[in-house]
């Protein structure tokens, strides 16, 4: 029996959840609801959460005119409400400042100290707030700025403890090397190697005469932890890992991670600083790190100071929708695999429109409704038999399977669209109405079943972008969505009486229809 534990990055709280820390945790519950649908045993956990200490939190505080808790407080308020609205089930929500983390923290510290692994040292470096990390005079950009952030880092002097990554470093560029699937997408895997040439000793703690708001160190009360050992180990933190060997049942079940899903610009923390630290202390390793790419809007970088930061509840009120799931599938759908992607809210409209109302809700609509026409409602016997459409089903399942073992979810959803298209061709060139104006209902019948009986495949391979509309076809086709794929048959749907005029409704209304523009919901 595998179990299976999947984890985001957890955000910084020094202000509101916009669209891009959106697009991580649906890009990540949309993998877990698909593992969750592969898994006949085993169990099945997705951590996200908020990361609460350093520099950038405790000016953002001091600004506020409050204390870096009640910013911490009320901002992790606000990632945990857009987490619901957009229908992400993790299965917990960890905060560093949780007392449980803060003290593990501590251990890995302590640990890390004693075996020498961490050492006190005198150091001068460039120090960016954005990246909460010191840079390299290398990595700056021609005007002497943090390539990411845009602004001079500060020149910081200091007396910190440090980690020796550098002598991790062979072991990861071997580890790198042998495992393809663990740095993904793989054209990451490169960069990765060639940050791993310069790497040197990193700083893992900060004074607390320039940095307060911090977890100290035990056994120095002048320090306090850097927040990237603090950040990192909230992955193990999470599940009760202990550095004396007495973990908790979940850290024996879920860890190694199967996947942290992450941003690319963390992805040096996550494939050499993290890794380190998890050979220091003995740990096995996750299977993989996947980086996705960054979000723009109107092809901008969302940004405070430009003022385009869109929330996600923004575009949820805007189009009054009343479930999450146009935004969830446009934002698995705006970037392909590991790439950056945009956010406009005419790409949206068209996208959903496209994909959702015209392609697979009308599809089902008008189906169900020929169905009730000829033959009111009901599956006969003689309407059931193979088709083409189940070999074409089984092997776009095929697809998104190997898709979502590279955690490429984007090229899967186009899939199963590519799948809906090939179904309207095939309304589209049997033309049921044709057959039963002719009065050939055997043959009619036949087309209704096959397209129906591919909807349901449809229905529970979308299930994990548009667990909503899913839903309502689900409802509609009389089965249940819970289903795992290895249930999945050839023939879904039974005959007897399927469906009544009353129990038909879209499963997706055109942002711009009537409908939605005379305000009102399905
Ligand atoms: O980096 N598009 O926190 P963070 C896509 N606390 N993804 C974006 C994005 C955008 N426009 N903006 C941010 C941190 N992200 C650390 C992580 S993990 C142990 C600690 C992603 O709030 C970003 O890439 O700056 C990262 O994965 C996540 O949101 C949190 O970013
Ligand atoms: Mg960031």
């Amino acid at each position: 029996m595998e179990n299976f534990y999947i984890t985001t990055a957890i955000d910084y709280v020094n202000g509101a959840p916009h669209i891009g820390h959106a697009y991580e945790k649906i890009y990540t519950d949309i993998l877990f609801r698909h593992f969750k649908k592969r898994k006949n045993d085993g169990s099945c956990f997705f951590l996200t959460g908020c990361d609460e200490h350093g520099i950038k939190i405790q000016k953002t505080a001091k600004a506020a005119g409050i204390s870096p808790k009640e910013l911490c407080d009320k901002n992790a308020a606000q990632f945990i409400e857009a987490w619901k609205l957009l229908d992400i089930e993790y299965s917990k929500f960890i905060r560093t400042t949780d007392d449980y983390h803060k003290k593990i923290v501590q251990d890995i510290f302590e640990k890390l100290l004693k075996q020498g692994d961490i050492y006190k040292h005198s150091y001068t470096g460039l120090y960016c707030a954005g990246c909460e990390t010191f840079l390299n005079p290398k990595d700056l950009d021609e005007n002497g700025n943090c390539p990411i952030h845009g602004k001079k880092p500060e020149t910081v002097s200091e007396e910190n403890y440090f980690f020796k990554l550098t002598k991790y470093k062979n072991r990861i560029i071997e580890h790198i090397k042998n495992n393809p699937d663990f740095i993904l997408p793989e054209f990451r895997a490169n960069e990765v190697l060639n940050q791993l040439e310069n790497i040197e000793d990193i700083s893992v703690s900060r004074a607390k005469s320039s940095v307060e708001w911090g977890i100290e160190v035990k056994s120095d009360k002048s320090q306090v932890i850097y927040v990237w050992i603090d950040a990192l180990s909230n992955y193990i933190t999470a599940l009760g890992y202990d550095v004396d060997g007495n973990c908790d049942e979940n850290f024996k079940k879920f860890w190694p991670a199967n996947f942290h899903i992450i941003g690319k610009d963390i992805l040096k923390f996550h494939s050499i600083y993290w890794i380190a630290i998890l050979m220091a202390l003995d740990i096995e390793l996750p299977k993989s790190i996947y980086a996705h790419g960054w979000i723009t809007i109107d092809q901008n970088k969302m940004s405070k100071s430009t003022g385009n930061v869109i929330a996600p509840k923004t575009i949820i009120d805007e189009y009054e929708l009343k479930n999450p799931d146009a935004l969830r599938y446009f934002m698995a759908t705006t970037a392909s695999n590991g790439k950056d992607g945009n956010y406009s809210d005419v790409d949206f409209k068209e996208k959903v429109n496209a994909d959702l109302a015209n392609n697979m809700g009308n599809l089902l609509n008008r189906t169900l409704n020929m169905l009730v026409k000829y033959f009111d409602g009901e599956i006969k016997e003689e309407f059931i038999s193979d088709n083409e459409l189940n070999k074409k089903a089984e092997n776009v399942l095929n697809q998104v399977i190997e898709y979502f073992d590279k955690c490429d979810i984007s090229s899967s959803a186009n899939a199963i669209i590519s799948l809906v298209d090939e179904a309207n061709k095939y309304i589209n060139d049997t033309a049921p109405w044709t057959l039963a104006k002719e009065e050939k209902m055997i043959e009619c019948g036949k087309v209704l079943y096959n397209v129906l009986n591919l909807m349901v495949k449809i229905a529970l391979m979308i299930e994990p972008y548009c667990p909503n509309i899913a839903k309502s076809m689900a409802n509609q086709l009389k089965f249940d969505i819970s289903l795992k794929y290895s249930k999945i048959q050839p023939n879904m749907i039974k005959s007897g009486k399927l469906i009544s005029k009353e129990e038909i409704s879209p499963v997706f209304l055109r942002l711009d229809s009537d409908f939605a523009t005379n305000k009102k919901t399905v």
